[in-house]
Order: C-alpha cells, then sequence, then structure tokens
C-alpha cells in the first residue's frame, strides 16, 4: 500500500520516537540534543546508539542502523514498511487511510491468484498427457516419487508457443492478465503474444497461505537457461518468498533446512526431511531470512558443495544471525549437492551429515583452515593470523577463549601466546570503533549553532559534490555497489544520511529509487531532496561523474584535515605563549 506524505508526516509526529525507543532502549541525554543508549540491534557495553528527537530520527554509531520511527518499529519488530505503518497508526489511535486502489488492486490480485491457480491446474493436467510425456520421464528420471510430484504439485509446460496461452484464453482471461502474471511475453514484431514457459518441469511457487504465487520451470534436459522463473508481479516478489514453505511451515523437526536447488528441496522431502526451502534463484535477501523466524529458531545451511555455494552461505549466515536464527552449516563430501549425496547415500547419511554439521564458527574456521597447508612455519602463520582476526570479531569472551585454545592447538602453539594475540586484536577493533564513533559525534556538535529548519551545507564545494553522488545513486542503482564513499566522507549530515539510507536500502535488496526514498524522510528534506534530483544530471558516462565527484569529496576532506592540524597547533601556540584560546 502507497501512504501519503501528509499521513505519514502525521504518523511520525504522532508516534514521537523518544517515546516509542524508550519502549525499548533505555535513553538518557548525553551530548547536545541528543539521546544515548544501548543499541538493540548488535550486542555493546557502551552506547552508541542515538535517538534525536528534534530530527525525529535514530541512528546507531556502532552499527549504522539509522532512520525514522518507522524504520525503527520494522527493525525491532520485524515487520515489513506497511506493518510497521499499521503498527504505529494502531498505537497512536489513528486510523489506516483507505488506499488509492484498494478493490482495483485486491481484485487485480484475486485475478491473478485465480490465473495462477488454474495455470497450475494446466500444467499439473498436462503432465498425464503426450505433451507431458518427457517432462514425465525427466521426473522418473530424477528419482522423484509420484507421492512427491503430487505434494508439490509438479507440471509440464508444453513444448509449445501457445498452449497454455490458449487454454487460458479459454477459461476467459485476457492476455493483459496473463502478461502481468508473467506466463506470456509479447513477441518482438508485434502485438502477439507467446507462452513465456516451454517445454519445462514446472514447479508453482506456492505462499504460506496457499496461494499459488508465480512459478519455476527447469529445463528437461542441458538447455539454457537451466531454470527460468517467474518475473516479479504483482503477486509474485522472489526475494520475499520460499520455496516450499507453504509444506516446511508444518514440519515438526524444529528447524528449516535451507537448500539452493528447487530439485534439492524435493528430494530432501522424499527423504524424510519436509523441513526443506530453497531460495528461487536468488541469493538469501534479509525479508527470507525474516521469513524464516516466523517459524523456527534453528536455520541448517545445506548449499551446493561447490565454490558458489560455500560464498552463497557466508553471505547468508550474517543475514541469518542478524534475526536472531541459530545457523548450522551442513558440509556435504563427495556428491555437489543435497540431492546427489542423498541419492549416493541415502537419507540416513544424510541425517548424520545433519548431526554433524558445524556451528558457524567451526564452519569459518575450517574454511579458513582448508587455505592452508600447515607444515610450514609460514603457512601456520598465515592461518593463525586469519583466524586470530576472525575471532577477534566474536562477541563473546568465552567463545574467543575456546576457539583460540582450538586454533592453538591446530597450529602447535602455545594457547596462551594465540590469547594475546585475539586479545590485542580485539582490543585494536574496539580503539578503530570508539575512534571512527567519536569523529561522528563530534561533527554534528561543532555545527550546532542556529537552529534553522532548512539545511545548511557546511562545505559548499563538497556539499555539491555529495549531491551529485546522491542524485547518481538514485538515479542508477547499480552505481551503489561501485561507490567507496563511507557515510562520514559526507560534510553534510543531512546527504550522509540519505547516502546512508540508500546503502541499507541496496544491502537489504530493497529497491531504490527518489519517491521511495522520500517516504522515508521527513518533509523537510524530502523537499530538499527534490530540488537535489531535479538539478541536471548526465548519465552517459555515469561511472566517471561518480568518480570525479568522490574525487572532489576526499580532496575537500583532505583540505580540511589539514585545516584542522594547523588549527591545532596554532592553537598550542598560542597557549604556550600565553594568549588563551
Ligand atoms: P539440478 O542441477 O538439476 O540438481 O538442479 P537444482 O534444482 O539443484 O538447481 P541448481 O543447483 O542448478 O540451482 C539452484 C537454484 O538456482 C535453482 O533452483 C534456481 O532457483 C536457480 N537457478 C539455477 N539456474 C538458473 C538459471 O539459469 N536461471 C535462473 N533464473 N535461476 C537459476
Ligand atoms: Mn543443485
Amino acid at each position: 500500500m502507497a501512504f501519503s506524505d501528509s499521513f505519514l508526516d502525521e504518523l511520525i509526529s504522532r508516534n514521537d520516537i523518544e517515546d516509542v525507543v524508550s519502549g525499548y532502549v533505555q535513553l538518557t541525554k548525553r551530548s547536545g540534543s541528543n539521546l544515548f543508549g544501548l543499541c538493540p540491534f548488535h550486542s555493546e557495553k557502551t552506547p552508541s546508539f542515538s535517538v534525536s528527537p528534534d530530527k525525529q530520527i535514530y541512528h546507531c554509531f556502532g552499527c549504522g542502523k539509522g532512520g525514522s520511527v518507522i524504520n525503527f518499529i520494522m527493525e525491532i519488530e520485524n515487520l515489513s514498511f506497511p506493518d510497521a505503518v499499521a503498527f504505529l497508526a494502531k498505537r497512536a489511535g489513528m486510523e489506516l487511510p483507505d488506499d488509492d486502489t484498494p478493490q482495483e488492486l485486491k481484485n487485480k490480485r484475486a485475478r491473478l491468484l485465480q490465473l495462477n491457480r488454474d495455470a497450475a491446474r494446466f500444467f499439473y493436467d498436462t503432465l498425464s498427457t503426450p505433451s507431458g510425456a518427457e517432462a514425465s520421464a525427466y521426473i522418473k528420471k530424477r528419482g522423484i516419487s509420484r507421492q512427491m510430484a503430487v505434494k508439490f504439485g509438479l507440471g509440464a509446460a508444453p513444448d509449445s508457443w501457445n498452449s497454455l496461452l490458449d487454454s487460458m484464453s479459454s477459461k476467459g482471461y485476457t492476455h493483459q492478465e496473463m502478461f502481468e502474471a508473467g506466463l506470456i511475453r509479447k513477441s518482438r514484431k508485434g502485438n502477439g503474444f507467446y507462452d513465456y514457459f516451454r517445454n519445462r518441469l514446472m514447479f508453482p511457487v506456492i505462499d504460506v497461505r496457499g496461494n499459488v504465487i508465480g512459478f519455476s520451470g527447469r529445463a528437461l534436459g542441458d538447455n539454457e537457461p537451466k531454470y527460468l522463473n517467474s518475473p516479479d508481479t504483482p503477486v509474485f516478489n522472489k526475494s520475499r518468498c520460499l520455496f516450499a514453505l507453504n509444506l516446511a511451515k508444518k514440519s515438526k523437526q524444529g528447524m528449516l533446512i535451507l537448500s539452493e536447488g528447487n530439485i534439492d528441496v524435493v528430494s530432501l522431502h522424499q527423504a524424510g526431511y519436509d523441513c526443506a526451502v530453497a531460495s528461487l534463484g536468488t541469493s538469501l535477501t534479509p525479508d527470507q531470512a525474516r521469513l524464516m523466524t516466523r517459524y523456527t529458531e534453528q536455520v541448517v545451511i545445506a548449499y551446493d558443495a561447490d565454490a558458489a555455494g560455500v560464498k552463497a552461505a557466508q553471505r547468508a549466515i550474517p543475514l541469518l544471525e542478524k534475526t536472531g536464527l541459530s545457523v548450522k552449516v551442513l558440509s556435504i563430501p563427495g556428491a555437489k549437492d543435497p540431492d546427489e549425496f542423498i541419492r549416493a547415500n541415502g537419507a540416513d547419511a544424510f541425517k548424520k551429515l545433519i548431526e554433524s554439521s558445524e556451528d558457524r564458527v567451526d564452519y569459518q574456521l575450517m574454511l579458513i583452515k582448508s587455505k592452508y597447508k600447515l607444515d610450514t612455519d609460514e603457512s601456520r602463520m598465515g592461518y593463525l593470523s586469519e583466524a586470530t582476526v576472525f575471532l577477534s570479531g566474536l562477541p563473546n569472551a568465552i567463545e574467543r577463549e575456546i576457539y583460540g585454545n582450538r586454533i592453538a592447538e591446530t597450529a602447535g602453539v602455545s594457547p596462551e601466546a594465540v590469547k594475546t594475540e585475539i586479545n590485542n586484536a580485539y582490543r585494536r577493533r574496539k580503539a578503530g570503533e570508539k575512534k571512527r564513533r567519536e569523529s561522528e559525534i563530534a561533527r554534528p556538535l561543532q555545527k550546532a549553532q542556529p537552529s534553522d529548519k532548512s539545511i545548511r551545507y557546511e562545505n559548499v564545494v563538497s556539499a555539491i559534490a555529495e549531491e551529485g553522488v546522491i542524485r547518481l545513486l538514485l538515479l542508477e542503482p547499480d552505481l551503489v555497489s561501485m561507490c567507496s564513499l563511507k557515510q562520514d566522507d559526507f560534510t553534510s549530515s543531512f546527504l550522509s544520511k540519505v547516502y546512508g539510507l540508500i546503502k541499507q536500502r541496496y544491502s537489504d535488496g530493497r529497491d531504490i529509487s527518489p519517491a521511495l526514498l522520500l517516504s522515508d524522510l521527513p518533509q523537510g528534506e524530502a523537499s530538499q531532496l527534490t530540488v537535489i534530483m531535479q538539478k541536471p544530471e548526465k548519465l552517459s558516462d555515469s561511472h566517471v561523474s561518480l568518480k570525479a565527484y568522490i574525487d572532489r569529496i576526499q580532496t575537500e576532506k583532505l583540505k580540511a584535515n589539514a585545516l584542522s592540524d594547523l588549527t591545532a597547533i596554532t592553537q598550542r601556540y598560542k597557549e604556550k605563549k600565553g594568549y588563551g584560546g
């Protein structure tokens, strides 16, 4: 649902951020007008979580989380944007606005879901006809039982350009509807349409409410692409659903097994693991991690054994842990994926794998160890230094000690030496965090001059370049991953905040667009951002422009640093001479 700015404005003003946050975090006044407390989003001993009642925003200098009161509720209650809005509306006794297109959109969604259901039925029925014979044979070849095929509603897309199209037309669906459901595509030359899924084994994607929201189709041989998934539609968002969660949510096994492939999921269910799910052709997203928290506390990652699988697991681990899930990682010896392993070794062998699956620290240490032979002093040193750095990042002192002893044993050195190393690395890390925090806190203090509401730039030269960066990233979100700037490279705290929001959205896998970002900003800032977006920007050489902006910002930063050094020297000189400050 899209909320109007005025509704969101009222919602924000009737849910004072200080009140709301105080329900979760004990806040105390410390510096300037900001309130500080222990961050609820990462573990810490000294408060770096700040709330600004003036700006109605929160920000953690430790973990970088921040935003409006809506963002806070989304984060702490694990809610989507509309759900967080509903939560806050209820809190403030406000009525949720009627959607602009409520009935219309609801009708459309219902219609598309109906269409998807009919399409799933069509694919399913096709499986037992001659045009589904090849898919049916493929199911057999992959060792999928009849019972599983029925349970998953597997089907066949005929090798034809219009079978589904004709069948759905005869049921009264329009081309436009089939197009919006992602079932047919427009032909390139003219106004014709053709079936999107052809000659494929079809997996319906079913949400936890039992709606068929999309499809995943596997090629029946080696043709490319191996999988074709429905595009995102008004009822289907790949980054928010998990394949087979409709079945896994009923599992009594007390965990979810997260694998990569649809076939792996079917194979796991067949082997008795009715708790297996998979993401659909994308790496795991924060939304999917949050979705899992509704059904389990324990996730076992069972990705493919290849390098890509290991990399995907390393990306998934922190995402899952951030939501509070316990994570174990399975290594699958001698097979490329869970399906192959089960087919070769049976369900019991897989059970043993699960029982011996490692927690994430063991897993990381194992990965580090696999890079070193440990047969020379040099190799042992390499292993130790890498493992030490990793362990120094663990917040729990007991864990640091236990695993420290373990790596000492692996490398054949004394536990004391390793302990000292880890403690030193831990202290360096903490000192670095503190310094960063202090410099960030100091900046807004310097400019705590007039309480003029309009946004004032301290360094106009730098700010113009900063605006340019924001404009480019909003116009071309692909550039976000290429932008090396840190939030504290910005001289304007407003632009720095906007930059932070963009980065956050990017790392959360959320869409980035000026309109979406504006709804995250209070009115005054939203207006300023609108002004920035209206300034001209050439997009033909966007990489080059981005680089030029970054160079300008960094040059200004160097100048400013040099200046502040100079000021300090002058100051010390004056004091020595007895002039006072
Ligand atoms: P098998 O190799 O037959 O066992 O298939 P699998 O189901 O195990 O799939 P695989 O490990 O090759 O890929 C894992 C997942 O990545 C699939 O389930 C798809 O969701 C996705 N995927 C794989 N290939 C493609 C592709 O070509 N396009 C897209 N969009 N997604 C793919
Ligand atoms: Mn696979």
